[in-house]
């Protein structure tokens, strides 16, 4: 199946498409993760679907399977040497550029797609900050002070294929930020990049000139002062209004309804934003149905208690096309940027990258870096197609942040078994427990969600 050409791929796509749903419900539901300050997905009942044979994780998980490839990281000398290389050159280049003068950040050409590209070790650069100096971060995600032994993960960076990343100055962006509102929309993955960012940019700013606010339980906002800028965080893991969108309802332990054509008591509150960043994936995956209130709004009376059951893309498509509805009316685009951070991927099954004695993402240490063929770790590829089509089909231009497939060789960047719940570290007996206890979707910090922020300051500083 992994070597299965387009046509086949097309094939399979139901299958992929019910096994990762349904690892999604298997892991979810182990899962014991502090809700309220890292909003976390979590599946109460099974799925009602039957699942095949083979696409039972648990089955193939106990299968050993013979023939299995060594575990990646071959070709590593010529890895570094290649990065080697390049480090060499942006010093060069760097030469040429005077201190953080504005006018010497080089931005990519408009045509480079800077999603296609490599990872490359490179110590020199990366980490961006260091885990310690970042106040902002939360338990979950400060993996080093959880216990992770090994950062190796730290020093990664995304070279694109076809020209470089500007380099990271947080004054250049602040600059760009300068009297302006950026805010993250959507789940606890876009909730770990507004960490990142924070973190990104915050040693530029001095002490007592930055602060955290809380407005509202779905609004946090840093602010900064002397800049007169925000980079903020609004909860709605639907987009459109749910029931998850309650602070009771954020551990993902009750049924979710949503109201796939209700979006303006969110909304509300993204106007007049001049970088709007969403995501919206996650908290799909729990079942291959999705329950859908038969009223419009959550205020309706019976509006939890009359639902339907619909197909995951047909309920996913429908509220993608209100947020683009909503977008296309309330936006105007000549003062705001839009982006879409295309899905967050997880790393569950470990034969997913040919280690059958894996568990979950739980020990790995490097990336995937043996590219040759592409990698199929339960993406699910209808959602990022049906976003793809939905953000290209808009009006308004979407700047599609198509993270997916650069995220899914980083087996190595998960917070694992080095996390929080309820605020406190996992304990030995539960570190012990990965299966059980390893959360293999969200992210460390320093980390990949920098990455996707470099990705994003490239754009904001290309386009102004
Ligand atoms: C499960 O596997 C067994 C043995 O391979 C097979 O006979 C059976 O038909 C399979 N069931 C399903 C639902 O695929
Ligand atoms: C997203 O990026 C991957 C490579 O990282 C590429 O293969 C894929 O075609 C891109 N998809 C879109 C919709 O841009
Ligand atoms: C960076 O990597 C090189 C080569 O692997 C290693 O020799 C060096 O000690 C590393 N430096 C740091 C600060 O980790
Ligand atoms: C600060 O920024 C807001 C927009 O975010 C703007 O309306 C306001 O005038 C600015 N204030 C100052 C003092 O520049
Ligand atoms: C955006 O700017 C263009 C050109 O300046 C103008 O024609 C257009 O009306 C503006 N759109 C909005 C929604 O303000
Ligand atoms: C994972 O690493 C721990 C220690 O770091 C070790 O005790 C354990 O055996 C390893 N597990 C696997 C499956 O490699
Ligand atoms: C990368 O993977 C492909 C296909 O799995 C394999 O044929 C090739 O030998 C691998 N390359 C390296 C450098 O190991
Ligand atoms: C995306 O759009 C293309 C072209 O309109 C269509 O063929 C395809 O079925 C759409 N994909 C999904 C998942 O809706």
């Amino acid at each position: 199946m992994k070597n299965g050409s387009g046509s086949q791929r097309s094939i399979y796509l139901p299958i992929l498409v019910v096994s990762s749903v349904f690892l999604f419900g298997y892991f979810l539901f182990n899962e014991h993760v502090n809700f309220i300050s890292l909003p976390f997905p979590r599946l109460k009942e099974p799925l009602r679907e039957p699942v095949s044979n083979s696409s039972n994780p648990l089955v193939q998980e106990n299968a050993k399977i013979v023939d299995n490839e060594e575990p990646q990281m071959e070709g590593s000398t010529a890895d570094l040497e290649k990065s080697a290389k390049v480090i060499q050159e942006q010093e060069s280049m760097e030469l040429l550029n005077l201190e953080e003068a504005d006018e010497d950040v080089v931005v990519p050409p408009e045509d480079c797609n800077i999603f296609i590209g490599e990872w490359v070790l490179d110590n020199l650069t990366h980490p961006l900050y260091k885990e310690d100096e970042c106040e902002f971060l939360s338990e979950e995600v400060t993996c080093l002070r959880n216990g992770r032994m090994d950062s190796l993960y730290q020093n990664w960076r995304w070279q694109p294929r076809y020209c470089h990343l500007p380099k990271f100055k947080a004054k250049y962006l602040l600059n760009k930020l300068q009297g302006k509102r950026l805010m993250f929309v959507g789940d606890s993955l876009q909730h770990q990049q507004w960490q990142s960012l924070i973190c990104l940019v915050q040693s530029a700013i001095p002490p007592h000139k930055k602060s955290l606010m809380s407005y509202s339980i779905s609004l946090t906002v840093f602010k900064m002062e002397e800049y007169n800028a925000t980079i903020e965080f609004y909860w709605a893991p639907f987009l459109v209004e749910s029931n998850s969108d309650d602070l009771s309802n954020r551990n993902g332990q009750s049924d979710r309804i949503i109201f796939p054509e209700s979006i303006s008591k969110h909304g509300d509150n993204w106007k007049n934003v001049d970088y709007l960043i969403f995501d919206n994936y996650i908290w799909w995956m729990n079942s291959p149905y999705t329950k859908v209130s038969k009223k419009r709004g959550p205020l309706d009376e019976g509006a939890i208690a009359e639902y339907d059951e619909i197909e995951l893309p047909i309920a996913y498509e429908r509220a993608l096309r209100t947020w683009a509805k909503w977008v296309e009316k309330n936006v105007n685009p000549n003062k705001t940027s839009v982006f879409f951070n295309s899905m967050s991927p997880t790393h569950i099954k470990s034969l997913d990258w040919n280690d059958p004695d894996g568990i979950k993402c739980a020990n790995e240490t490097t990336p995937t870096l043996n590219m040759t063929k592409p990698l199929e770790v339960g993406t699910n590829h209808q959602l990022f197609e049906i976003a793809v089509n939905v953000t290209q089909s808009m009006k308004l231009p979407v700047y599609f942040l198509n993270v997916t497939t650069l995220s899914e060789y980083r087996k190595d960047a998960h917070t694992s078994i080095y996390t929080a719940v309820d605020g406190k570290v996992l304990s030995p007996q539960q570190k012990s427990d990965p299966a059980k206890y390893a959360d293999c979707l969200h992210w460390c910090l320093p980390g990949l969600p920098d990455t996707w922020n470099e990705l994003l300051y490239t754009r904001i500083i290309s386009n102004s």
